[in-house]
């Protein structure tokens, strides 16, 4: 197996995220020495005749602020293609619409964030009769018993959002390939910096940038990475020319500015994860902890092989009552109830009492408990994080 921990791009992944010596991304270091990539907000571009005309017409089509994020996109994630798109929802669903045709067959992992799952039932199934196979994808075996040779795409969100639950990326790309169908990565939980799905074999990789890779829950936005040229090049035209739904320029420079201390944060993360999740695995009212740096965690040991460290977030399951959760959440001060994650505030997310709409699931997909509590552990002290939840659990 390929571990990105093991790659020399690995090893100059912090060089690549604040985009020294790049000059890809810092075309405009020709003209001005700027050090920041400048926020092109200009629409059109005066045409230049000749051979090789504009790098940019207009900016649904191209925009030099975009195109310098969507180099430093897939140069993290170490793929040939990067696309930014205007939320991570519009990053799946023109992958999803661009290589799965109406009446065709989509595999998918049964636990997988709400909007997606939506987007898959309501959408591709209710509005384009898409034949959609959700199945336990922990097993590789159940993947490849329901792939036939006409199925479009395979798609997988690993870790899994709420339940953290894994997949074997390079089992599954191994799949893929014996039935030529396409690979699609959701990597939002690990990002870029813990997990690496196309040296594992996947084909396409989505990412919600409104999560880590911006990290500062001002911005929403999404972002695919893929090696397939003509991949690339179905999406691009279905984002450009069909669905306008690319990433602004402004949402563009901050992203590419969260980048920039992906590699620091990440581990600001995960070391507070591991010691919130460490602590919670020993309260007495806390039933599990899902979180795959823990011993515990069924799938421990695929983490620790096909992810280079274990991101920031976790779920529990809080051993009681309804109105006792709720009291929990309203005791809590550092940590701030609310949908989102990956920002460098600490937060959590009751699903039951807090996202009817991401509780109420088809019955294919994996079921999630009613006192599933999922908290994205932020960059705070790890003890007032901890103290936090001694202080609010009864
Ligand atoms: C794993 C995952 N993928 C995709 C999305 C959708 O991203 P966005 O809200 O940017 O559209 C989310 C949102 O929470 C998510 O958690």
């Amino acid at each position: 197996m390929t571990r990105h921990n093991d790659q020399s791009d690995r090893d100059r992944f912090g060089t690549i995220a604040v985009g020294a010596a790049d000059t890809e991304t810092h075309p405009h270091r020709d003209g001005t020495n700027d050090v920041v990539p400048p926020i092109h907000l200009s629409t059109t571009f005066e045409w230049a005749s000749g051979e090789d005309g504009n790098e940019h017409d207009y900016s649904r089509e191209s925009n030099p602020t975009r195109a310098a994020l969507e180099a430093q996109l897939a140069r993290l994630e170490g793929g040939e293609h990067g696309l930014a798109f205007a939320s991570g929802m519009a990053a799946t669903s023109t992958t999803m619409l661009s290589l799965v045709p109406p009446e065709g067959h989509v595999v998918s992992s049964d636990t997988i964030y709400s909007g997606t799952e939506k987007l898959l039932t309501d959408h591709m199934a209710g509005h384009l009769d898409v034949d959609i196979d959700f199945v336990d994808a922990r097993d590789p075996d159940n993947v490849a018993d329901a792939v036939t040779a006409g199925t479009d795409l395979i798609w997988a969100e690993t870790p899994s959002n709420p339940l953290i639950r894994l997949c074997d990326i390079q089992a599954i790309a191994d799949i893929a390939d014996d039935h030529d169908t396409p690979f699609g990565v959701d990597s939002t939980f690990a990002s870029p910096y813990y997990q690496a799905p196309l040296e594992l074999g996947a084909d396409v990789v989505v990412h919600s940038t409104t999560k880590y890779l911006n990290g500062h829950s001002d911005s929403i936005g999404g972002a695919v990475i893929t090696d397939d040229s003509e991949v690339s090049e179905q999406l691009a035209f279905a984002q450009r020319v069909g669905l306008g739904n690319m990433l602004s320029p402004f949402d563009c420079y901050l992203v590419a500015r969260g980048i920039k201390t992906l590699p620091a944060r990440m581990e600001h993360h995960e070391k507070n994860a591991m010691e919130v999740a460490r602590f919670l695995e020993r309260h007495e009212r806390v039933a599990s902890v899902h979180y795959p740096g823990l011993e515990s965690h069924p799938q421990h040991e695929l983490a620790s092989e096909q992810m280079s460290g274990y991101s920031g977030m976790l779920s529990f399951e809080f051993d009681g009552t309804l109105i006792e959760l709720e009291a929990f959440v309203e005791g809590l001060e550092v940590f701030t109830p609310g949908a989102s994650l990956g920002g460098v505030e600490s937060l959590v997310e009751v699903p039951s009492l807090m996202i009817p709409d991401e509780f109420s699931r088809s019955e294919a997909s994996a079921e999630i408990p009613e006192t599933l509590v999922r908290v994205s552990v932020g960059l705070e002290d790890a003890d007032d994080l901890c103290e936090d939840l001694r202080t609010a659990l009864p």
